[in-house]
């Protein structure tokens, strides 16, 4: 239904947008991060500047080519520099798309020094994350639409819904990793949309700039759209 999807209909629209991994320091060499490419979150920041929305990105460190003087963008690394970052921004934006993939754990400590190899075994404790979809969920203005991603590898529906509940989303696009095409670092994916009033969409193995404007497109069935 391409002709559903008029030039401008994001016109007058804030979005603010995560993207890409976070990193979290171990020591002044050293990280942990996953495989995140930013691929997909890209594709929807494009998205929504094509379609006249005014975007703020805040993206992790990214490998892939990015434009960021089209877009209003910051550079964080760890998740909690994400947060801030997106929190500080969350108040104006009318759209706020969660597809960063935010390490879930980081060091408990960050050592001053590199660390050396003198023992045979080590370990290093890590403590959990803020999470920014559902602290910045809890705060939700009236009338702003939040939209969140999952990869699951099993219970992947059941998983996905549980995430859209708690984490007060409006739309959770659920990325399926048994499927063909779909994943990290790819350029087309699958992927199936849950609604917050149990409106179920389902896209084809397709790039990730269709993806993009298919989320786009059902953003647009949600209650709080209003074209302005
Ligand atoms: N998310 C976030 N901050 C975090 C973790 C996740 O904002 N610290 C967001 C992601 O950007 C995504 C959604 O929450 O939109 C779900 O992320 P996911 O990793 O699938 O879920 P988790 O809640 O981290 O649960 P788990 O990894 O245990 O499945
Ligand atoms: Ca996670």
């Amino acid at each position: 239904a391409f002709f559903f999807r008029k030039k401008g209909d994001f016109q007058g629209k804030k979005v603010l947008l995560t993207m890409g991994p976070t990193q979290e320091s171990i020591d002044p060499v050293r990280f942990i991060s996953n495989h995140s490419s930013g691929k997909m979150g890209y594709a929807l920041a494009e998205a929504f500047l094509e379609r006249g929305a005014e975007v703020f990105v805040v993206s992790g460190p990214v490998s892939i080519e990015v434009a960021k003087e089209k877009f209003h963008w910051q550079d964080v690394l760890s998740a909690q520099s994400m947060y801030e970052a997106a929190a500080a921004l969350h108040s104006q934006a009318d759209i706020v798309v969660f597809a960063a993939a935010v390490a879930d754990y980081g060091p408990q400590e960050v050592a001053a020094e590199k660390i050396k190899k003198d023992d045979d075994e080590m370990s290093i404790s890590l403590k959990k994350n803020i999470d920014i979809a559902f602290t910045l969920g809890q705060s939700k203005k009236a009338g702003q639409i939040h939209v969140g991603f999952a990869l699951e590898t099993e219970n992947e529906e059941k998983n996905a819904k549980g995430k859209l509940e708690k984490k007060n989303f409006d739309l959770i696009v659920l990325n399926s990793m048994k499927e063909t095409g779909a994943g990290f670092r790819l350029d087309t994916n699958r992927v199936h949309l849950f609604h917050r009033n149990g409106k179920k969409v389902s896209s084809a193995v397709e790039r990730k700039d269709s993806i993009a404007a298919l989320i786009l497109d059902e953003i647009k069935k949600h209650d709080n759209w209003k074209q302005a």
